[in-house]
């Protein structure tokens, strides 16, 4: 049996530095309590070379200002390794990037495999109304790395505009 996972969980004050405005993240913190902002279920499958980690992942839906929840994002610590979601409920955008600044995007959906291939960071973001809920896959020894990601950012953000999904 693969039970118990391990729950990462990640609260708006683990955010401070992500988002545009930061004034509304701290608004956030304050009026809600620090909320959850997303979590994460890892499989407690051995992090090294031939092994399949696998996780479950929950980003909770909302904006910080205009801008959509999304996750911190990360590459992966052996950056040649790549690794495929699956939604299962929700809305949303995967943003990959690499170190050199390319930038794509693609959409989540339920059912639907999304692929980061080696080298590209990735974060979720969430454009719906209900929490992105989504099956990732990726070899055991990939580990996690925010890389630039802190201090560069994405090369593109995502936010409501004029109540459309706005990608700049
Ligand atoms: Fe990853």
């Amino acid at each position: 049996m693969l039970d118990p996972h391990a729950q990462i969980v990640r609260r708006a004050s683990d955010m401070r530095g992500y988002y545009a405005d930061e004034q509304a993240l701290e608004q956030l913190i304050t009026a809600h309590d620090d909320p959850i902002h997303y979590e994460t279920f890892e499989s407690p499958v051995p992090e090294e070379y031939g092994q399949v980690k696998f996780c479950i992942s929950r980003l909770y839906p909302g904006k910080v200002g205009d801008e959509y929840f999304m996750t911190k994002g990360h590459y992966h610590a052996v950056v040649e390794t790549g690794e495929a979601y699956l939604g299962l409920r929700g809305q949303g955008l995967m943003l990959m990037k690499t170190a050199e600044g390319a930038c794509q995007w693609e959409a989540f959906a339920p059912g639907k495999l999304i692929y980061v291939p080696p080298y590209w960071a990735h974060r979720s973001v969430n454009t719906g109304d209900e929490p992105l809920i989504s099956l990732c896959l990726y070899p055991g020894d990939a580990g996690h790395s925010y890389g630039d990601i802190k201090s560069e950012g994405f090369p593109r953000r995502v936010f409501q505009r004029n109540g459309q999904v706005v990608v700049s």
